[in-house]
């Protein structure tokens, strides 16, 4: 298996929380600087020291959400190609085309979905094998679910998200492949979503603390885990299941609704 490749938008310099998408988000609660840079630093530090080769895409002054590198889209490996996103809101509609000149720049290919059609990239999509987990309800229409399984040649799984704080799929769903291992919160998703879910493979449902705390917004490498704030019971049963965890302080980020994973997208 070749090194895992992650595309990180930094430094954060122009982060911040400028307007209002997301219940997390209040105009009031503004990330404290420094914090924010050390914090950022902190999860590059810990993906580099697992191995992960980071890559980085400069920040567009206007475009404070540009850190969350998860939503600019999904990247297929055989086809050395991304599958760019269509953000919902247009406050972070600009984004595309400074993700699209960075995968132009390092000889990659780009597709992007037709003319409305929504789809925030790992944000709302993520691996499991050999199926695409897609989120829709909020931000991904379903239908780009199923085009961006197409797009990675995997089957399509989709599942509708219906608490607003937890509007991306990796704000409440996270796969381990490795351990065929899959921790969610259940509450975030509607009772037939839930049921699939239930049949995946092993699952951990984590609790109401956890998920606030963004514990789900993993990065997760093969075995090893590299989120925000794990609490003792969850890590615990991580590693009954062979799950190693290392936790990063990502406060600032969940000011704006995001943190570990939703900082990173797989390249
Ligand atoms: N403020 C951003 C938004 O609402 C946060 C995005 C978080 N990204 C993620 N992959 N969940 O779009």
């Amino acid at each position: 298996m070749s090194r895992k490749r992650i595309l990180m938008c930094g430094p954060p310099e122009h982060y911040g929380v400028k307007y209002e998408i997301n219940p997390w988000m209040k105009k009031s609660n503004q990330p404290d600087r420094a914090r924010v840079e050390m914090q950022w630093r902190s999860l590059k530090d810990a993906l580099e020291r697992s191995g992960v080769w980071v890559s980085l895409v400069g920040q567009l002054p206007n475009f404070p959400d540009m850190v969350f590198s998860a939503n600019a889209g999904i990247f297929n490996r055989n086809k050395n190609t991304v599958l760019l996103s269509r953000f919902r809101y247009p406050e972070r509609q600009g984004e595309t085309p400074a993700f699209r000149d960075w995968f132009l720049s390092q000889g990659f290919n780009f597709k992007t979905l037709p003319s409305g059609i929504f789809f925030e990239g790992e944000g709302d999509a993520l691996v499991f094998k050999d199926k695409l987990i897609c989120g829709y309800g909020f931000r991904s229409d379903e239908a780009g679910g199923v085009l961006a399984a197409e797009f990675m040649e995997l089957e399509p799984i989709t599942l509708r998200l219906i608490d607003p704080h937890f509007y991306h799929l990796d704000t409440c769903f996270c796969p381990i492949p490795e351990k065929n291992l899959i921790m969610y919160y259940p509450p975030a998703f509607d009772s037939a979503s839930c049921y699939i879910i239930e049949t995946l493979g092993n699952i951990i449902r984590v609790s109401q603390k956890d998920a606030l705390g963004f514990v789900c917004n993993a990065v997760v490498l093969d075995s090893k885990l590299i989120a925000t704030q794990v609490s003792l019971e969850l890590k615990i049963e991580l590693k009954k299941h062979g799950v190693e965890t290392e936790g990063v302080n990502l406060s600032e980020f969940i000011k704006a609704g995001g943190a570990a994973k939703c900082l990173t997208l797989f390249i």
